[in-house]
């Protein structure tokens, strides 16, 4: 029987913790963190995530304004807008929520982001802390699993850490952010040949392949943690994850669910990044 990590509670608490120190911020500097959200067109999926992240800022007590653009809007238009909120002093943080509609390249807006804004952490510069370990900002889900299992006591130190899953989102940061704990790790992806054989040796396992109940009962050993980024949906379609919870669950210590796993973790980061854009530019701007 392992021990269900409870990412709803994690979550709520790192905001709680945010939201005190939000308090305190606005009542020394008289200043508020802002976030500016981005979302083009209306792919659901995008709306509730960006409503989620609205909504945790209000909490906060972080103030939020999320543009909404049509999905035939123009790049050069896209990148006009992105840039005034670039130029804005009292916007901290910018969010281009992805994918952007076809036509669009978000490579291209996303540049439009300053390093010192770009809360996700995508821009190359901070791309670059992440390799060298000196963050700025954290990237908001492979934060949200480090957060986890710092949390439950799980160290990564001397562990053997498989990561399925080379994204730049969060196979590669994730894969970096256990090295610099001093985990041994090793990145697999959908070419890596023999992979049950590879997962078996995992003490930490991280799922992030993106496709539904990937992770089966044999390709996990016996009292791994098994941390699951995956939100899918099954043939029924019910949420899911990328690992086989029904058949895992037993053989591991500790497991995420799908959902109140990760996926809470991830907007209460982006609240973390966020507050710590504030303090940086008001030491540097605004203060
Ligand atoms: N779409 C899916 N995940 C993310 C994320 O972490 N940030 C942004 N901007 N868009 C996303």
């Amino acid at each position: 029987m392992a021990t269900i990590i409870d990412g709803k509670k994690i979550a709520a608490e790192v905001r709680a913790e945010l939201k005190e120190k939000t308090e305190k911020m606005v009542a020394e500097t008289k200043r508020r963190p802002a976030l500016a959200v981005i979302l083009v067109g209306e792919d659901p999926a995008s709306q509730v995530y960006v409503r989620n992240k609205a909504k945790a800022c209000e909490e906060i007590g972080i103030a939020s304004e999320v543009v909404t653009l049509a999905a035939d809007i123009t790049q050069e238009m896209l990148e006009f807008i992105i840039k005034s909120y670039a130029a804005r002093v009292d916007i901290d943080g910018i969010l281009v929520q992805m994918p952007l509609p076809k036509g669009l390249d978000g490579e291209k807006a996303l540049a439009c982001i300053p390093a010192e804004k770009d809360v996700d952490a995508f821009h190359p510069e901070n791309v670059g802390h992440i390799m060298r370990g000196d963050y700025r900002f954290l990237p908001c889900t492979p934060a949200g699993v480090m957060e986890l299992l710092h949390r439950y006591g799980i160290s990564p130190a001397g562990k053997k850490c498989v990561v399925i899953g080379r994204s730049d989102i969060v196979g590669k940061p994730m894969a970096m952010m256990l090295l610099h704990e001093n985990g041994t790790v090793e990145i697999c992806h959908s070419k890596t040949p023999n992979l049950a054989e590879e997962t078996r040796t995992a003490d930490i396992l991280v799922a992030a392949v993106g496709r539904p109940k990937f992770v089966t009962a044999d390709m996990v050993k016996e009292g791994a943690v098994v941390i699951d980024v995956g939100i899918n949906r099954d043939e029924n379609g019910k949420l899911c994850g990328d690992v086989d919870f029904e058949n895992v669950e037993p053989k591991a210590s500790f497991i995420t669910p799908v959902p109140g796993g990760v996926g809470p973790m991830t907007v209460a980061m982006l609240m973390q990044n966020t507050f710590t854009a504030a303090e940086n530019n008001m030491s540097t701007n605004r203060g």
